[in-house]
């Protein structure tokens, strides 16, 4: 658990380290799009623009965050070039594509839609709990998959089996995706548990294990209530916060750079 919170904090890093980002909400709850602050007009969903993927132009869906407002309130970032915060907004109706036995057609309709989209430096796509046709669709149109476990043992065991499920695709779909690893979140450094999960991770997953873990925030849930980013939240543990994310930001920005290195297998 915690998709959509770390989808956020590292859209959340990106408008503040100027990356032009686009984030797509391919969950039917579309909880990021909430998140983001956005005033959705009468424009479609991102169900609708998948439905018509062949002819669908994105931009006919995709709406700014009201985060660069406050950014830019704030006077960050150079003046001569203004944030780019999207949100492709989600819908109920991407539902009808979460099934179990979706065909190589209908996965590829993220990727079709996105392949007629430019400008952006970092395309996040935030994705439904199940492994079905959603969270394929996704891993289609993607370069790298990142995962988020808390450190638990279900949580642990299910981020195994999401890895071979990933492995399995790969091999069948789309070989030249890679993962960027699995970021532990709601770390609560005091707890013995989660120290012990913690050692279990690192041993299981080795270096895909990333770098920082992500600590239990108490205000999390005011922050997301309030649709803000958690850069512009007041107070220290927000600010803590964000340099997480900051932090992380940068290893994957690093690591998909070296791209080329081998990436290490997670024991099947
Ligand atoms: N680091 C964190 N600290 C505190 N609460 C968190 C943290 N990460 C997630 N949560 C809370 O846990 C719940 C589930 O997280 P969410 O990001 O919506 O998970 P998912 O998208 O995987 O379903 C939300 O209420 C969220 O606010
Ligand atoms: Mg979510």
């Amino acid at each position: 658990m915690g998709k959509t919170s770390v989808t956020l904090g590292l859209a959340s890093a990106a408008l503040a380290a100027g990356i032009p980002t686009l984030v797509v909400d391919l969950d039917p709850h579309a909880d990021a799009t909430t998140g983001l602050a956005v005033n959705p007009g009468d424009k479609p969903g991102i169900g609708e623009m998948l439905k018509g993927a062949r002819r669908a132009v994105l931009t006919d869906n995709v709406v700014s965050s009201g985060w660069t407002e406050n950014h830019l309130r704030r006077r960050k970032g150079d003046p001569k070039r203004p944030p780019v915060l999207d949100v492709a907004m989600g819908s109920a109706f991407t539902g009808i594509y979460d099934r179990p036995d979706l065909g190589r057609r209908d996965l590829r309709r993220l990727s079709t839609l996105l392949s007629r989209v430019s400008g952006y430096g970092l395309v996040l796509i935030d994705c439904p709990p199940s492994l079905n046709g959603l969270t394929r669709m996704a891993w289609m149109a993607s370069n790298r998959v990142l995962l988020v476990a808390e450190p638990g043992l279900f949580s642990v065991a299910g981020t195994e089996r999401t890895m071979r499920a990933l492995d399995l695709f790969r091999e069948e779909f789309a070989p030249n995706l890679a993962p960027a690893g699995i970021v532990a979140n709601r770390v609560r450094t005091s707890s013995n548990e989660h120290s012990f999960r913690l050692a279990e991770m690192q041993q299981m997953f080795g270096d895909l294990l990333l770098q920082p873990h992500i600590a239990e925030q108490a205000n999390w849930q005011q922050i997301q209530g309030a649709a803000h980013a958690v850069h512009h939240w007041p107070g220290e543990s927000a600010k803590q916060a964000a340099g997480s994310f900051d932090a992380l930001l940068k290893n994957l920005v690093e690591s998909g750079r070296s791209r080329n290195r081998v990436m290490r297998r997670p024991v099947a």
